[in-house]
């Protein structure tokens, strides 16, 4: 039996709580510390968690048995979060986006090098069945050689959601609708695209102008294979939809909306087009997505430690949408194409 590991939560907000029961629902690990700025939030999830509350973070990270330090504070604080937990000796689990900038990811990736410690980058979405399926097929070549990838994910936020001291600033959530929700489309849409070449965008805040990032962005990219894509991140329009990724290749197109595969088509393979079971998928409520996808990859990150190996999506993997999303924010703030 091997020992147990130890996790602390870095900010008892909506996420937070998510890795909380998905540790907790893992044999093995367990949420043994939160660390928070409010006394009563912290209190709160710690008396939940049977785990013990601090508001000083230098505690925190010297809580006995603590081996991983799952950071799910605001995006701009995630490099200093993660580096001072790095520093402590502790592995770093960190929400998307790993930070704000490519300059802030590679300082956070460093940290975590420098210390020894491993360093993994949540997006959820790639451990679920339906997504892993969708890869596989890809990679296998049964689309044949790529024509089109397309991330839509037109969603809604109430005004409350920009009205809290963070979502929607630059310092903070480094943006909009395209960093903080569509990155997830993003990430799986270069995952399965392979590295994008060149990108071109268009945003603005359409229904929220009083927020520093963009409520609403379209963009253009060429990947290096040659294919192209377009991009719609919105968080401004109602009521809502699941996100979609569509890929298109010579032979066929596969489309994800939300977590379940809605249209198989490829040629020689039975077709399959419809309502598939769905997840919930956070699309109007971003309190309703599911812990599943989380606790698929807080395991991976437990047997890394175990097995001494990289965690599947580690700093650089998880970069990666970052340099995307980085390349379409520069390119609607000097209109013109942005090469990577
Ligand atoms: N993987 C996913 O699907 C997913 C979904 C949602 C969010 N996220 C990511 O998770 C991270 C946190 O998002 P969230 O939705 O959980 O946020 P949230 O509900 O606002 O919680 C933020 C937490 O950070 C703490 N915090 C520390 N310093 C803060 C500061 N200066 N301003 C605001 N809060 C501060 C807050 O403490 P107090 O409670 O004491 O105020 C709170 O516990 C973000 O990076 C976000 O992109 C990922």
């Amino acid at each position: 039996m091997s020992r147990e590991i130890g996790f602390g939560i870095v900010g008892g907000g909506m996420i937070g709580k998510v890795h909380a029961d998905a540790i907790n629902a893992l044999p093995g690990t367990k949420a043994l510390a939160v660390w928070g700025r409010s006394e009563a939030r912290v209190n709160e999830l710690a008396a939940k968690y049977n785990a013990v509350g601090y508001l000083d973070y230098a505690q925190f990270l010297a809580h006995p048995g603590l081996n991983v330090v799952n950071i799910c504070s605001p995006s701009g604080l995630h490099l200093e979060h993660g580096q001072a937990a790095a520093e402590a000796g502790k592995h770093v689990l960190v929400e998307k986006p790993i930070e704000t900038t490519l300059e802030r990811a590679d300082a956070l990736i460093e940290a975590c090098d420098k210390a020894g410690v491993k360093l993994g980058v949540i997006f959820q979405s790639r451990f679920l069945p339906m997504v892993q399926k969708m890869k596989d097929a890809i990679e296998a070549g049964k689309l044949g050689r790529l024509i089109l990838g397309d991330a839509y994910v037109k969603w809604y936020r109430v005004p409350e959601y920009y009205a809290d001291s963070w979502h929607g600033t630059m310092a903070l959530d480094g943006g909009g609708a395209l960093i903080n929700q569509a990155i997830h489309t993003i990430d799986l849409l270069r995952w399965m695209m392979g590295p994008v070449e060149s990108a071109f965008a268009m945003k603005k805040a359409l229904r929220y102008p009083q927020i520093e990032g963009e409520d609403t962005l379209v963009g253009n990219l060429q990947f290096q294979n040659g294919a192209l894509g377009a991009v719609v991140a919105t968080t401004s329009i109602k009521p809502g939809f699941k996100r979609r990724l569509e890929i298109s290749g010579e032979r066929g197109t596969i489309i994800l909306d939300g977590d379940a595969i809605t249209v198989w088509e490829i040629d020689g393979e039975p077709s399959l087009q419809g309502d598939a079971a769905q997840i919930t998928d956070g699309s109007a409520n971003p309190a309703a997505i599911s812990t599943e996808g989380h606790r698929l990859q807080i395991e991976d990150m437990v047997k890394a430690i175990r097995e001494d190996r990289q965690p599947v999506i580690n700093g650089v993997e998880g970069r990666k949408s970052l340099e995307v999303v980085s390349a379409l924010y520069a390119a609607a703030n000097a209109q013109q194409l942005i090469h990577l």
